[in-house]
């Protein structure tokens, strides 16, 4: 029962399903982020490989971010370690920020990868979409990480902690 219960999310804790989600998710974003910035930089000859490795990571990396924003409304979130109101929700709102961003740039990426050859208003928008929202969520991201940086450094809670392990107690409070 304890070990079911540490799949789930609680009160006070991310379970193992939202802690997977949210390292393999990030990695695969940083590698997406990296390897999407580079492709206008590629000379002609580079361009379409570059631009395909971009799009299989993105189709690979595409499960696991869906099934993180799901999991997000399937399995309320834990409350934050915040010091006061306002730091809740701020952490609270950036998280759903980043969600909501990631989720515009995995369904404008394969609008555009299936209109590129033709250049349509789709691929127009999209291509429009993914990049802003590229931008939209590396701030949201240094921003997030400055935010676990700062419980690290200067508060003495759990906050870095529960996002690489369940809390050990039974914990519905
Ligand atoms: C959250 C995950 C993703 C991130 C962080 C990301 C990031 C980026 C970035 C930074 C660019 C460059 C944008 C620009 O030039 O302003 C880009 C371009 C692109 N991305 Fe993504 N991407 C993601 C997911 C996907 C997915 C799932 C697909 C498709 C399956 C995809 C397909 C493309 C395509 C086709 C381009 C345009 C390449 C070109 O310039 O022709 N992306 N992406
Ligand atoms: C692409 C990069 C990242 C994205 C998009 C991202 C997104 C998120 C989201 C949406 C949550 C809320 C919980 C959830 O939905 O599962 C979260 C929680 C968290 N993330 Fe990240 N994250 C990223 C990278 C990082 C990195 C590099 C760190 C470490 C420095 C980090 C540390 C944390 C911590 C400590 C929490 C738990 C916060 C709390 O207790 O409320 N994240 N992240």
């Amino acid at each position: 029962m304890s070990r079911l219960r540490s799949l789930h999310d609680q009160a006070n804790s991310f379970g193992w399903i939202s802690i997977a989600l949210h390292w393999i998710s990030t990695i695969a974003v940083i590698l997406l982020w990296f390897i999407g910035q580079s492709i206008a930089q590629q000379s002609a000859e580079e361009i379409d490989a570059r631009r395909t490795l971009h799009i299989t990571i993105g189709l690979v990396a595409w499960l696991p971010i869906v099934g993180r924003i799901l999991w997000r409304f399937m399995s309320p979130h834990p409350h934050v370690n915040g010091q006061t109101l306002l730091t809740h929700r701020v952490a609270v709102f950036t998280h759903y920020a980043m969600l909501a961003v990631l989720g515009a740039m995995i369904a404008s990426g394969p609008v555009m990868a299936w209109a590129i050859p033709d250049r349509t208003a789709a691929a127009q928008i999209a291509l429009a979409v993914h990049s802003t929202a590229a931008r939209l969520l590396l701030v949201l991201v240094i921003l997030h990480i400055l935010a676990a940086l700062k419980h690290l450094m200067f508060h003495d809670d759990e906050t870095i902690a529960r996002i690489f392990m369940p809390r050990k107690e039974d914990n519905n409070s």
